[in-house]
């Protein structure tokens, strides 16, 4: 199985598995998509207002990365999934930006391993695209970390599995 093969080190996986590997990113896209327009339009409360703006604009920077993937599986001859990761939810403004943060926490952990991997494949376009979006994700690990006043994690570390 592709998860077992792309250790934290990011060594050689085939073309077949890079392609699995994308189309875990893009559900996990769809799922920060979800979970974005519904979390920006129910936070509640004065302290929460200016994170709220931000994620409405979290969600149209992931729709444009769930374009971006999408569009590298169909070039590595394969289809792009259309079923999201599971999205939780919670009544708790708290607890709905912990959700986000977690999961932007493992997106960069992944997008990370992702571009060694297209390195090690000389897929170094599809690296460079990966990069980009890279970006934006810490970004809003920053926004969500900062909204509830914590420090960013520390995601150099490899997977847990
Ligand atoms: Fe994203
Ligand atoms: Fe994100």
């Amino acid at each position: 199985m592709a998860d077992q093969k792309s250790g934290a080190a990011g060594g050689t996986i085939s073309r077949d598995d890079l392609a699995a590997l994308l189309n875990e990113d893009l559900a996990r896209e769809y799922q920060a998509i979800i979970a974005y327009v519904v979390y920006s339009q129910v936070l509640k409360g004065a302290e929460f207002m200016n994170i709220a703006d931000q994620l409405e604009l979290h969600a149209q920077q992931e729709l444009k990365h769930a374009l971006t993937i999408s569009r590298q599986i169909d070039y590595l001859g394969k289809m792009p999934t259309v079923t999201p990761k599971p999205v939780k939810t919670s009544k708790d403004a708290r607890e709905m930006l912990r959700f986000d943060l977690d999961n932007e926490n493992e997106t960069v952990r992944n997008y990370r391993e992702r571009i060694r991997q297209c390195e090690a494949l000389g897929e170094f376009a599809m690296a460079e695209q990966i990069r980009q979006i890279l970006v934006q994700e810490q970004d809003h690990q920053i926004d969500l970390a900062t909204a509830l006043g914590e420090d960013v994690p520390d995601m150099s570390a490899p997977a847990k599995t």
